[in-house]
């Protein structure tokens, strides 16, 4: 058998695309992108997969026209109602990662209640990056370190990564895009270090179980050397 990576990042991408190629409004590609969620959480956890991380919104996509950001925002409103019962019945455990502000005060409250309601569940962890950027990260990263008075000869990697929005969660050993773009649009870039890459021209809403198959199935294909000598010429 081969190896499952322990965590998959997707970048979603191309729900515009979608939309766009059926001569619908691109909000309607959002909404056929979220709805795509549940049947890719359900595949990864079969997999064995255990941590699963979905871009869904960048501190860049503020620049879309405000229509279509008020869409997103209502989407991912949306997508907790209808989602967040059921995630939680199957052990998903969800975080967020990015920050609430921006979003009104009932999103944050929806957003909260969600991460409340499924903080010790342990079959999956199902992270959402949304109002995410990996600058931002970094930054936010770096002022709790200056807050925390941690002298500059204590701050090592660790520390670093334990103030990350995705503290306490392992590195993405693989990240998907799915649109054929290949580009991390500023996406875990302190935590991509060393992920494998995989892109697949599939828009997002069309991206489905057999296509995350066939992306574990690439990553199962590569060698992963961190650096080192690959296998064959290790002593
Ligand atoms: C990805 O789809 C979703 C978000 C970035 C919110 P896009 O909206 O970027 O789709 P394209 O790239 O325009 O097709
Ligand atoms: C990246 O997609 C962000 C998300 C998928 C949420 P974009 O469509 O916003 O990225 P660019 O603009 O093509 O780099
Ligand atoms: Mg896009």
């Amino acid at each position: 058998m081969s190896a499952i990576p322990q965590h998959i990042a997707i970048i979603m991408d191309g729900n515009g695309r979608w939309a766009q190629q059926r001569g619908l409004p691109r909000a309607m590609g959002h909404r056929a992108g979220t709805e795509n969620i549940r049947r890719i959480v359900q595949e990864a956890k079969a997999l064995g997969v255990r941590y699963l991380t979905l871009y869904a919104f960048s501190t860049e996509n503020w620049n879309r026209p405000g229509p279509e950001v008020r869409a997103l925002m209502a989407i991912l409103g949306e997508f907790i109602d209808r989602e967040t019962a059921a995630l939680h019945a199957e052990g998903v455990q969800i975080r967020h990662l990015g920050s609430l502000d921006g979003l009104s005060p009932q999103l944050q409250a929806k957003v909260r209640y969600a991460l409340e309601l499924t903080r010790h569940n342990t079959a999956l962890v199902l992270a959402v990056a949304f109002n995410y950027g990996g600058r931002a990260d970094i930054v936010q990263a770096v002022r709790a370190i200056v807050r925390e008075g941690i002298p500059p000869e204590a701050i090592t990697e660790a520390v670093i990564a334990d103030h990350l929005y995705t503290r306490g969660m392992p590195d993405p050993d693989l990240i998907v895009r799915t649109a054929g773009e290949f580009r991390l649009s500023n996406f875990l870039i302190w935590q991509a270090a060393y992920a494998e890459y995989y892109s697949t021209p599939v828009f997002w809403p069309d991206f489905g179980p057999e296509d995350l198959k066939q992306a574990v199935a690439a990553y199962g294909q590569r060698e992963r050397r961190f650096g080192a000598l690959p296998q064959a010429a290790r002593q």
